[in-house]
């Protein structure tokens, strides 16, 4: 907390720079293309029954979209792209979360970038906050002013320690989070979800907040955005201190974690993210046990174009993720998830994710 006061604001402009330049800092590594799923000559359905809408939260969803959480600050490109992106996510009824709202505390020229609430009156916005803000200062009122200023229906909380630990001014105090979170979600009001950024939740780490009254966990495994990367840029290139490039795949691969961690289920909602890219990632994605499917960079170029552009990358996955659903003959997103009869391997394959 005691950072300077533009310091965070400075850092977001930094890393979509970073993002726009360097097409490397999204791994691609594809790990859902090891996960088949078995096609149906005869899907016995018809291509127009199938529904991809979900409840989530209470609310309709036309479809098992999110938006993942991105950005915010005082700087027009960030008011852009969350501007288009919730737009775009109240046309089309997906789901929609912002970066880290940390900026709003030293920075309030940056809250106007999160009210949001007026380009998206209706659709599911999601709060967040970095985790280990609770052992630097913030509590229980800095969650609730960050879920009043987007008007969200619930928070994120998230647990980055590669990202802090590969960069000099990196906040690395994580000692006691787990019984903090549980605090937070136990007085919040609404739920907390609890996500990674890239390196993925691992079981252990579920058993250690399950029980604390987190109900809602996105995995954001590795295979998309590598932080470690991104903070490579930010840094003398040449110092031994520059641990990104060593670390950048460093995490638990998505649809890996998904597996570990289906043990939970129902428990426990997942939500998957992390290098999801198409359609076909999400429903296999959702076969593993995902109630929901959050992308982030994939609409960032979109996001500093045009809400149109935003609007015909969901509609691209949304058919995508139809086509599949068809392919399986199934008809309701219910009937996908965590079905893993769909799965083309025999049991005992799945190790291999
Ligand atoms: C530009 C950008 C900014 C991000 N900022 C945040 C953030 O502030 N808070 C957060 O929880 N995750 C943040 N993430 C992580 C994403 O929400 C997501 O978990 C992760 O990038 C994996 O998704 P992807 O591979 O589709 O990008 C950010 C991702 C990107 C690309």
């Amino acid at each position: 907390m005691a950072k300077r006061p533009d310091a965070t604001n400075q850092r977001k402009v930094e890393h979509i720079a970073i993002i726009n330049e360097d097409r490397e800092t999204d791994r691609r590594k594809f790990y859902f293309d090891e996960v088949r799923l078995r096609h149906r000559a005869l899907p016995e359905i018809n291509f127009d029954e199938v529904d991809t809408s979900i409840e989530f939260l209470g609310k309709r969803l036309a479809a098992p979209i999110l938006i993942s959480s991105m950005t915010g600050g005082d700087h027009a490109t960030l008011r852009t792209i969350n501007r288009n992106l919730a737009a775009a996510a109240e046309r089309c009824q997906v789901a929609l979360g912002v970066g880290s709202q940390r900026v709003m505390f030293t920075n309030p020229k940056s809250r106007s970038s999160f009210a949001l609430r007026t380009i998206a009156p209706t659709t599911c916005l999601l709060a967040n906050l970095g985790a280990v803000q609770l052992n630097e200062g913030f509590g229980l009122e800095h969650c609730r002013e960050a879920v009043a200023a987007l008007g969200a229906d619930a928070l994120y909380l998230h647990l980055n320690p590669l990202q802090e630990a590969v960069q000099p001014e990196g906040d690395t105090q994580f000692r006691g989070l787990a019984k903090k979170i549980g605090e937070i979600a136990r007085r919040l009001g609404k739920p907390v979800i609890l996500k990674e950024v890239g390196a993925g939740l691992s079981r252990e780490d579920v058993q250690l907040i399950a029980s604390r009254g987190v109900r809602h966990i996105d995995v954001a495994g590795s295979g998309g955005t590598s932080w470690s990367r991104i903070e490579h840029h930010r840094q003398d290139k040449r110092s031994a201190n520059n641990l990104g490039i060593l670390f950048q795949d460093w995490g638990i691969p998505t649809p890996r974690a998904l597996w570990e961690l289906r043990e939970f289920r129902p428990r426990i909602t997942l939500i998957a993210s992390g290098g999801l890219r198409s359609g076909l990632d999400m429903a296999k994605a959702l076969v593993l046990g995902a109630s929901l499917c959050g992308m982030a960079a994939p609409f960032l170029a979109a996001a500093q174009q045009s809400t149109a552009a935003v609007v015909q990358q969901i509609e691209r996955l949304q058919r995508e993720l139809r086509t599949a659903m068809f392919l399986l003959g199934i008809r309701r997103i219910a009937d996908l998830i965590g079905n893993t009869s769909l799965l083309m391997d025999p049991p005992g394959a799945e190790k291999r994710l």
